[in-house]
């Protein structure tokens, strides 16, 4: 809805009106998809202030530190939902009755088994292979058992794919550890809650029975819940741009998977641990921190700052919390939490963080909840690809449910002006 109008004048002199769309919370935007017309494009490298749609499903008030999705707030969910129901409201707009959860749950528990001869994919797959780049091509292969039966202008196919991505993860996610480590594939077990049936299938082997310690379900169901969904973040753009081509959701959430994999985004909490190994020990933290703030070192301390939270990041609060519960509960001392916890007090007193605004992020915390319940570190960002799946194709459902443009950026070229060949 647009009620008031800003106004431009352009190069040429001519003065134009540009719509400025009001947002239900939170600011408003000016819609330059007018300029177009009289022949000018915005330039906003890595989209800083650019809005690339509108959406009903997450907000998030960076100075202020606020995640909503569909209206409650992160830590509201974190104490009163586990994932699946944040999976039906992320996806469905609304937390479902007794009676949808059960459905919901009993739907997403029944697709979580693979077509056998995805199986035999992972032996293409060098044993040593990162387990997100098995991830990679496990999603991107699963669009070729679902491609034909597959419309994505039907509500309800769209429907079954989110499910079957919801229910199919975890299960992908533990073949590629399984793989890695030389174990076979375990089934899923559909006695589990889906945080348990993950942990089995990680953990568990043919030869002993395997219980999970509902201390440690109750973490790993909090992390895929904190990571659910982070409104128009690098990978969610990806799927979002690679689903406006009309692809098929499956390969959509593989190219999200790519996005996530860097250390800028997914990647970060794998880092934090790497990082916080080679710190060492406490007294080694001053030389890092002075590497951190050096402009001539590419290095920067993993786990801090955010594009978009210029203040805590709501989830590293609930995550540092159960952080201090597990290793409570599980009675681990992992070194690197002295490590991590002197490190956060350090760069919190420092002005070059406090000026800059960086502060600890979600994977700041995730990674030592993650080492600490025994999940490798090549694992962490497998992870965070599981939980993001249910934010990444309800992105993608909320695109295709309105009209919808194939996303197509445009630049400001700087190249050779027009010249004719000439052989060198
Ligand atoms: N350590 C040291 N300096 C930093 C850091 C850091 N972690 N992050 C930003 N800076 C500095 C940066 O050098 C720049 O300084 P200056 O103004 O002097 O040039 C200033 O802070 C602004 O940084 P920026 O790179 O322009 O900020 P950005 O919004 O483009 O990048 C970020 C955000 C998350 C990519 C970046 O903070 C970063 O690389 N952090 C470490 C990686 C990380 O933890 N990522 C996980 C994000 S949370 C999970 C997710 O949602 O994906």
């Amino acid at each position: 809805m647009a009620d008031q109008n800003a106004t431009l004048t352009l190069p040429t002199g001519e003065v134009i009106e540009l719509p400025v769309l009001r947002g239900s919370y939170g600011p408003d935007v000016i819609d330059v998809s007018g300029l177009l017309k009289a022949g000018f494009f915005t330039y906003d490298p890595g989209f800083m202030s650019t809005a690339a749609t509108d959406s009903t499903i997450t907000y998030i008030d960076g100075d202020e530190g606020v995640l909503l999705h569909r209206g409650y707030s992160i830590e509201d969910l974190a104490e009163n939902s586990n994932y699946l129901e944040t999976c039906y409201l992320l996806w469905y707009g609304e937390l479902p009755s007794k009676m949808q959860k059960q459905e919901f749950v009993t739907s997403i528990t029944r697709h979580t088994m693979l077509n056998e001869s995805l199986a035999h994919f992972f032996d293409g797959f060098h044993h040593n292979a990162h387990p997100m780049a098995m991830m990679c091509g496990a999603v991107g292969a699963l669009s070729a058992f679902y491609h034909d039966v597959m419309d994505i202008r039907s509500e309800h196919h769209r429907e079954i794919a989110a499910h079957r991505l919801v229910a199919k993860m975890p299960t992908l996610a533990a073949m590629c550890y399984k793989h890695s480590i030389g174990q076979p594939f375990m089934y899923p077990r559909n006695d589990l809650s889906y945080a348990a049936n993950f942990l089995y299938m990680m953990f568990g082997t043919p030869c002993e029975d395997y219980t999970v310690s509902p201390a440690v379900e109750e973490a790993m169901d909090r992390i895929f819940l904190l990571h659910a969904d982070h409104e128009q973040n690098a990978s969610t753009s990806t799927v979002r741009l690679a689903g406006s081509t009309g692809a098929n959701p499956f390969a959509c959430v593989s190219a999200g998977i790519g996005a996530l994999w860097g250390p800028a985004h997914g990647g970060a909490n794998e880092a934090v641990l790497r990082m916080l190994d080679e710190i060492g020990t406490v007294e080694n933290i001053p030389m890092f921190i002075d590497k951190a703030k050096n402009p001539d070192d590419p290095f920067k301390l993993m786990g801090f700052g955010h594009r978009v939270y210029k203040n805590f990041d709501p989830r590293a609060k609930v995550m540092k919390a159960s952080c201090d519960d597990v290793l409570a509960e599980l009675g681990v001392k992992d070194p690197r939490l002295a490590v991590a916890m002197e490190l956060e007090q350090i760069a919190l007193s420092d002005p070059y963080f406090a000026e800059r605004k960086l502060f600890p992020n979600v994977d700041f915390y995730s990674g030592i909840i993650l080492s600490a319940i025994g999940i490798p570190t090549s694992m962490f960002t497998v992870i965070f690809a599981v939980s993001r799946t249910i934010g990444w194709i309800s992105h993608w459902h909320e695109m295709i449910s309105s009209p919808y443009k194939i996303g197509r950026p445009r630049q400001l070229y700087t190249g050779e002006l027009p010249r004719p060949y000439r052989a060198k």
